[in-house]
Protein backbone atom coordinates (compact mmCIF):
# COMPACT_ATOMS: atom_id res chain seq x y z
CA UNK A 1 0.00 0.00 0.00
CA UNK A 2 0.71 3.55 -0.98
CA UNK A 3 -0.45 5.67 1.53
CA UNK A 4 -0.01 9.48 2.33
CA UNK A 5 0.13 10.87 5.80
CA UNK A 6 -0.80 14.02 6.67
CA UNK A 7 0.52 15.98 9.83
CA UNK A 8 3.15 12.91 10.30
CA UNK A 9 5.36 15.19 11.86
CA UNK A 10 3.37 15.71 14.99
CA UNK A 11 2.50 13.95 18.17
CA UNK A 12 -0.03 11.03 16.70
CA UNK A 13 0.99 11.36 13.62
CA UNK A 14 5.01 10.31 14.29
CA UNK A 15 3.80 7.65 16.39
CA UNK A 16 1.78 6.01 13.69
CA UNK A 17 4.45 6.15 11.39
CA UNK A 18 7.01 5.05 13.47
CA UNK A 19 4.37 1.88 14.37
CA UNK A 20 3.02 1.36 11.07
CA UNK A 21 6.53 0.82 9.29
CA UNK A 22 7.33 -1.59 11.80
CA UNK A 23 3.71 -3.46 11.12
CA UNK A 24 4.12 -3.19 7.66
CA UNK A 25 7.62 -2.80 6.18
CA UNK A 26 6.69 -2.98 2.93
CA UNK A 27 4.70 -0.30 2.62
CA UNK A 28 4.82 3.30 1.16
CA UNK A 29 4.76 6.08 3.77
CA UNK A 30 4.21 10.09 2.48
CA UNK A 31 4.73 12.27 5.21
CA UNK A 32 2.87 15.96 4.24
CA UNK A 33 3.33 18.20 7.19
CA UNK A 34 3.81 22.11 7.57
CA UNK A 35 6.32 21.75 10.20
CA UNK A 36 4.54 24.46 12.50
CA UNK A 37 5.61 24.57 16.15
CA UNK A 38 3.74 21.56 17.47
CA UNK A 39 5.78 19.70 14.86
CA UNK A 40 9.52 17.56 16.05
CA UNK A 41 10.98 16.18 12.79
CA UNK A 42 12.95 13.88 15.78
CA UNK A 43 10.20 11.67 16.02
CA UNK A 44 10.58 10.59 12.67
CA UNK A 45 14.18 10.05 12.99
CA UNK A 46 14.07 6.46 12.86
CA UNK A 47 12.60 5.80 9.74
CA UNK A 48 13.92 9.07 7.99
CA UNK A 49 16.66 6.97 6.06
CA UNK A 50 13.77 4.29 4.83
CA UNK A 51 13.73 4.00 1.08
CA UNK A 52 10.00 3.71 1.50
CA UNK A 53 9.32 6.70 3.61
CA UNK A 54 9.16 10.26 2.00
CA UNK A 55 8.78 13.54 3.89
CA UNK A 56 7.37 16.53 1.77
CA UNK A 57 6.83 20.02 3.67
CA UNK A 58 3.79 21.88 2.82
CA UNK A 59 1.03 23.02 3.95
CA UNK A 60 -2.43 20.84 3.31
CA UNK A 61 -4.31 24.13 2.65
CA UNK A 62 -2.02 24.79 -0.60
CA UNK A 63 -3.87 23.10 -3.25
CA UNK A 64 -2.07 23.62 -5.49
CA UNK A 65 0.80 21.99 -3.78
CA UNK A 66 -1.66 19.12 -2.72
CA UNK A 67 -2.56 17.83 -5.94
CA UNK A 68 1.06 18.22 -7.56
CA UNK A 69 1.93 15.39 -4.71
CA UNK A 70 -1.28 13.05 -5.53
CA UNK A 71 -0.65 13.96 -9.18
CA UNK A 72 2.91 12.28 -8.89
CA UNK A 73 2.11 9.35 -6.76
CA UNK A 74 -0.78 6.71 -6.58
CA UNK A 75 -2.19 7.04 -2.83
CA UNK A 76 -4.27 3.70 -1.83
CA UNK A 77 -5.39 6.01 1.28
CA UNK A 78 -4.88 9.09 2.95
CA UNK A 79 -4.90 9.48 7.01
CA UNK A 80 -5.34 13.16 7.87
CA UNK A 81 -4.16 13.92 10.72
CA UNK A 82 -2.88 17.28 10.40
CA UNK A 83 -4.60 19.94 12.50
CA UNK A 84 -3.86 22.55 15.15
CA UNK A 85 -4.77 21.06 17.52
CA UNK A 86 -4.67 23.41 21.14
CA UNK A 87 -8.14 23.77 22.50
CA UNK A 88 -6.38 26.94 23.96
CA UNK A 89 -5.07 28.65 21.19
CA UNK A 90 -8.07 27.99 19.49
CA UNK A 91 -9.96 30.36 22.45
CA UNK A 92 -6.99 33.02 21.50
CA UNK A 93 -6.53 32.67 17.92
CA UNK A 94 -9.14 30.57 15.91
CA UNK A 95 -9.02 31.48 12.45
CA UNK A 96 -5.94 29.53 12.08
CA UNK A 97 -8.06 26.16 13.17
CA UNK A 98 -10.65 26.99 10.60
CA UNK A 99 -8.31 27.56 8.14
CA UNK A 100 -6.29 24.07 8.55
CA UNK A 101 -8.70 22.27 10.18
CA UNK A 102 -11.54 22.68 7.66
CA UNK A 103 -10.51 24.24 4.48
CA UNK A 104 -7.16 21.89 4.70
CA UNK A 105 -9.37 19.22 5.38
CA UNK A 106 -11.93 20.01 2.10
CA UNK A 107 -8.80 20.41 0.08
CA UNK A 108 -7.31 16.98 0.59
CA UNK A 109 -11.04 16.03 0.16
CA UNK A 110 -11.02 17.04 -3.63
CA UNK A 111 -7.47 15.79 -4.24
CA UNK A 112 -8.88 12.61 -3.49
CA UNK A 113 -12.04 12.86 -5.42
CA UNK A 114 -10.04 13.96 -8.12
CA UNK A 115 -7.60 11.19 -8.06
CA UNK A 116 -9.66 8.30 -7.50
CA UNK A 117 -7.90 7.80 -4.09
CA UNK A 118 -9.68 4.39 -2.51
CA UNK A 119 -9.69 5.69 1.02
CA UNK A 120 -9.96 9.28 2.97
CA UNK A 121 -9.48 8.66 6.96
CA UNK A 122 -10.11 11.33 8.84
CA UNK A 123 -8.62 12.08 12.75
CA UNK A 124 -10.79 13.93 14.87
CA UNK A 125 -11.83 13.58 18.23
CA UNK A 126 -14.29 12.88 20.99
CA UNK A 127 -14.44 16.78 21.67
CA UNK A 128 -16.94 17.10 18.71
CA UNK A 129 -20.18 16.05 20.71
CA UNK A 130 -19.72 18.49 23.22
CA UNK A 131 -19.99 17.46 27.15
CA UNK A 132 -22.01 15.84 29.48
CA UNK A 133 -22.87 16.75 33.04
CA UNK A 134 -19.94 15.45 35.59
CA UNK A 135 -22.86 13.13 37.33
CA UNK A 136 -24.32 12.07 33.94
CA UNK A 137 -23.73 8.25 33.89
CA UNK A 138 -26.19 7.28 31.46
CA UNK A 139 -25.06 5.62 27.81
CA UNK A 140 -21.99 7.47 26.07
CA UNK A 141 -22.17 9.06 22.84
CA UNK A 142 -22.68 7.00 20.04
CA UNK A 143 -21.39 7.67 16.43
CA UNK A 144 -24.75 9.06 15.41
CA UNK A 145 -25.02 11.78 18.53
CA UNK A 146 -25.74 15.22 17.46
CA UNK A 147 -22.36 17.56 17.81
CA UNK A 148 -22.44 19.54 20.31
CA UNK A 149 -19.01 21.39 20.16
CA UNK A 150 -17.65 24.04 22.46
CA UNK A 151 -14.21 25.66 21.52
CA UNK A 152 -13.55 26.88 18.41
CA UNK A 153 -11.12 23.88 18.16
CA UNK A 154 -13.95 21.09 18.67
CA UNK A 155 -15.84 23.46 16.26
CA UNK A 156 -13.34 22.94 13.54
CA UNK A 157 -12.65 19.37 14.22
CA UNK A 158 -16.59 18.74 14.11
CA UNK A 159 -17.15 20.95 10.71
CA UNK A 160 -14.31 19.00 9.07
CA UNK A 161 -16.21 15.59 10.20
CA UNK A 162 -19.10 16.57 8.31
CA UNK A 163 -17.79 18.25 5.12
CA UNK A 164 -16.22 14.47 5.09
CA UNK A 165 -19.58 13.04 5.53
CA UNK A 166 -20.96 15.47 2.79
CA UNK A 167 -18.37 13.78 0.07
CA UNK A 168 -19.45 10.30 1.22
CA UNK A 169 -23.11 11.26 -0.18
CA UNK A 170 -22.14 13.79 -3.11
CA UNK A 171 -19.19 12.16 -4.48
CA UNK A 172 -19.24 8.87 -3.00
CA UNK A 173 -16.04 8.96 -1.72
CA UNK A 174 -15.03 5.93 0.55
CA UNK A 175 -14.64 8.07 4.25
CA UNK A 176 -13.72 7.35 7.69
CA UNK A 177 -13.69 8.89 10.28
CA UNK A 178 -12.37 8.12 14.44
CA UNK A 179 -12.80 10.40 17.05
CA UNK A 180 -10.72 9.46 20.19
CA UNK A 181 -10.54 10.30 23.64
CA UNK A 182 -7.40 12.36 24.95
CA UNK A 183 -3.95 10.18 23.66
CA UNK A 184 -0.98 9.72 25.64
CA UNK A 185 2.97 9.09 24.91
CA UNK A 186 6.04 10.17 23.63
CA UNK A 187 6.35 13.42 21.12
CA UNK A 188 3.97 15.23 22.87
CA UNK A 189 4.59 18.98 22.65
CA UNK A 190 5.25 20.49 25.70
CA UNK A 191 2.11 22.84 25.41
CA UNK A 192 -0.17 19.97 26.12
CA UNK A 193 -1.12 18.34 29.83
CA UNK A 194 1.11 15.71 30.27
CA UNK A 195 4.55 16.70 29.13
CA UNK A 196 3.93 20.28 30.55
CA UNK A 197 3.41 18.44 33.83
CA UNK A 198 6.60 17.04 33.77
CA UNK A 199 8.72 20.09 32.44
CA UNK A 200 7.16 22.25 35.27
CA UNK A 201 7.88 19.97 38.23
CA UNK A 202 10.84 18.90 37.41
CA UNK A 203 11.84 22.78 37.95
CA UNK A 204 10.17 22.66 41.09
CA UNK A 205 7.89 24.94 39.69
CA UNK A 206 3.52 24.87 40.52
CA UNK A 207 1.78 23.11 38.17
CA UNK A 208 -1.75 25.14 37.21
CA UNK A 209 -5.18 23.60 37.16
CA UNK A 210 -8.14 24.45 35.66
CA UNK A 211 -11.24 25.34 37.96
CA UNK A 212 -11.95 22.82 40.27
CA UNK A 213 -9.69 19.77 38.34
CA UNK A 214 -12.93 17.95 38.47
CA UNK A 215 -13.51 17.84 34.82
CA UNK A 216 -12.65 14.41 33.17
CA UNK A 217 -10.75 12.86 30.81
CA UNK A 218 -10.45 9.27 29.23
CA UNK A 219 -6.72 8.68 28.66
CA UNK A 220 -5.92 6.31 25.61
CA UNK A 221 -2.35 5.23 24.71
CA UNK A 222 -1.17 6.34 21.85
CA UNK A 223 -0.03 2.89 19.85
CA UNK A 224 -3.99 1.54 20.96
CA UNK A 225 -5.06 4.31 18.74
CA UNK A 226 -2.60 3.87 15.86
CA UNK A 227 -3.86 0.49 16.02
CA UNK A 228 -7.89 1.63 15.81
CA UNK A 229 -6.82 3.77 12.88
CA UNK A 230 -5.02 0.82 10.98
CA UNK A 231 -8.31 -0.98 11.41
CA UNK A 232 -10.41 1.13 10.74
CA UNK A 233 -8.63 2.25 7.35
CA UNK A 234 -8.43 -1.29 6.34
CA UNK A 235 -11.70 -3.33 7.33
CA UNK A 236 -14.08 -0.09 8.35
CA UNK A 237 -16.95 0.39 6.54
CA UNK A 238 -17.60 3.44 3.99
CA UNK A 239 -18.76 6.20 5.52
CA UNK A 240 -18.40 4.93 8.97
CA UNK A 241 -17.44 7.24 12.27
CA UNK A 242 -15.83 4.96 14.92
CA UNK A 243 -15.17 6.09 18.57
CA UNK A 244 -11.94 4.69 20.05
CA UNK A 245 -11.50 5.07 23.61
CA UNK A 246 -9.97 3.16 26.42
CA UNK A 247 -12.08 3.26 29.42
CA UNK A 248 -9.81 5.12 31.71
CA UNK A 249 -12.11 8.39 32.85
CA UNK A 250 -10.76 9.94 35.22
CA UNK A 251 -10.97 13.70 36.77
CA UNK A 252 -8.04 16.18 35.78
CA UNK A 253 -6.99 16.60 39.28
CA UNK A 254 -6.59 12.55 39.73
CA UNK A 255 -4.71 12.48 36.42
CA UNK A 256 -2.16 15.28 37.24
CA UNK A 257 -1.77 13.66 40.49
CA UNK A 258 -0.52 10.27 39.18
CA UNK A 259 2.04 11.99 36.76
CA UNK A 260 3.83 13.81 39.89
CA UNK A 261 3.43 10.55 41.97
CA UNK A 262 5.53 8.84 38.79
CA UNK A 263 7.55 11.44 38.98
CA UNK A 264 8.30 10.70 42.75
CA UNK A 265 6.92 14.78 43.09
CA UNK A 266 3.73 15.58 45.41
CA UNK A 267 0.74 17.10 45.34
CA UNK A 268 2.08 20.38 46.66
CA UNK A 269 3.24 21.64 42.96
CA UNK A 270 -1.01 21.88 42.00
CA UNK A 271 -2.17 25.24 42.01
CA UNK A 272 -6.28 26.12 40.88
CA UNK A 273 -6.23 29.00 38.88
CA UNK A 274 -9.27 30.23 37.10
CA UNK A 275 -11.12 27.91 34.41
CA UNK A 276 -10.65 27.93 30.46
CA UNK A 277 -13.36 29.26 28.83
CA UNK A 278 -15.93 27.03 27.87
CA UNK A 279 -14.36 24.12 29.58
CA UNK A 280 -15.88 20.69 28.83
CA UNK A 281 -16.60 18.86 32.13
CA UNK A 282 -16.54 14.73 30.45
CA UNK A 283 -17.14 12.88 27.20
CA UNK A 284 -18.67 9.99 28.17
CA UNK A 285 -18.41 7.77 24.58
CA UNK A 286 -19.93 4.36 23.79
CA UNK A 287 -17.05 2.64 22.11
CA UNK A 288 -19.64 -0.66 21.27
CA UNK A 289 -19.17 -0.30 17.68
CA UNK A 290 -15.27 -0.37 17.13
CA UNK A 291 -15.26 -3.83 19.53
CA UNK A 292 -17.95 -5.06 17.89
CA UNK A 293 -17.25 -4.66 14.24
CA UNK A 294 -13.63 -4.64 14.31
CA UNK A 295 -12.27 -6.58 17.07
CA UNK A 296 -10.22 -3.63 18.47
CA UNK A 297 -9.80 -3.24 22.07
CA UNK A 298 -7.25 -1.17 24.35
CA UNK A 299 -4.07 -3.39 24.48
CA UNK A 300 -1.98 -1.28 26.84
CA UNK A 301 -2.32 -0.96 30.30
CA UNK A 302 -3.06 2.77 31.42
CA UNK A 303 -1.05 2.56 34.71
CA UNK A 304 2.04 0.68 33.23
CA UNK A 305 2.13 3.15 30.15
CA UNK A 306 1.33 6.17 32.13
CA UNK A 307 4.66 5.17 34.30
CA UNK A 308 6.81 4.44 30.64
CA UNK A 309 5.66 7.52 29.27
CA UNK A 310 6.47 10.37 32.35
CA UNK A 311 9.94 8.38 32.31
CA UNK A 312 10.07 8.92 28.58
CA UNK A 313 9.92 12.64 29.11
CA UNK A 314 12.07 12.96 31.90
CA UNK A 315 14.84 11.39 30.26
CA UNK A 316 14.58 13.78 27.63
CA UNK A 317 14.53 16.62 29.60
CA UNK A 318 17.34 15.70 31.37
CA UNK A 319 19.09 15.06 27.89
CA UNK A 320 18.04 18.18 26.98
CA UNK A 321 19.68 20.27 29.32
CA UNK A 322 22.98 18.08 28.84
N1 LIG B 1 -3.68 14.65 20.97
C1 LIG B 1 -4.85 14.14 21.32
O1 LIG B 1 -5.05 13.75 22.47
C2 LIG B 1 -5.94 14.01 20.28
C3 LIG B 1 -7.13 13.39 20.66
C4 LIG B 1 -8.13 13.22 19.70
C5 LIG B 1 -7.93 13.66 18.40
N2 LIG B 1 -6.77 14.27 18.07
C6 LIG B 1 -6.57 14.67 16.67
O2 LIG B 1 -5.47 13.92 16.18
C7 LIG B 1 -4.78 14.67 15.19
C8 LIG B 1 -3.32 14.76 15.55
O3 LIG B 1 -3.22 15.40 16.82
P1 LIG B 1 -1.81 15.64 17.50
O4 LIG B 1 -2.04 15.66 18.96
O5 LIG B 1 -0.81 14.70 16.94
O6 LIG B 1 -1.50 17.11 16.99
P2 LIG B 1 -0.13 17.89 16.95
O7 LIG B 1 -0.46 19.32 17.15
O8 LIG B 1 0.89 17.26 17.83
O9 LIG B 1 0.38 17.67 15.45
C9 LIG B 1 -0.25 18.26 14.36
C10 LIG B 1 0.68 18.17 13.17
O10 LIG B 1 0.01 18.74 12.05
C11 LIG B 1 0.91 19.61 11.36
N3 LIG B 1 0.13 20.67 10.71
C12 LIG B 1 -0.55 21.67 11.32
N4 LIG B 1 -1.11 22.45 10.37
C13 LIG B 1 -0.80 21.92 9.17
C14 LIG B 1 -1.09 22.26 7.83
N5 LIG B 1 -1.83 23.34 7.55
N6 LIG B 1 -0.60 21.49 6.84
C15 LIG B 1 0.16 20.41 7.11
N7 LIG B 1 0.49 20.04 8.35
C16 LIG B 1 0.01 20.78 9.38
C17 LIG B 1 1.82 20.16 12.44
O11 LIG B 1 3.04 20.65 11.90
C18 LIG B 1 2.00 18.94 13.34
O12 LIG B 1 3.09 18.16 12.90
C19 LIG B 1 -5.47 16.03 15.12
O13 LIG B 1 -6.36 16.01 14.04
C20 LIG B 1 -6.24 16.12 16.43
O14 LIG B 1 -7.39 16.89 16.26
C21 LIG B 1 -5.76 14.46 18.98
Amino acid sequence: MQLLITGGAGFIGSNYINWHLGQYPADELVCLDKLTYAANMEALAAVGQLDNFTFIQGDICDEALVQNCFFKRRFDAVLNFAAESHVDTSITSPAIFTKTNVEGTGVLLDACVKFGVQRFHQISTDEVYGDKPLDYDWRGFAEDSALHPSSPYAASKASADLLCLAYVRTYGLNVTISRSSNNYGPWQHTEKLLPKIVVLAEQNKSVPVYGTGLNRRDWLYVLDHCVAVDKIVRDGRPGAVYNVAAGTEMSNLKFMKLVLEALGKDDAFLELVADRAGHDLHYPMDCAKIKNELGWKPQYDFSEYLNKTVAWYKEKLILSRA
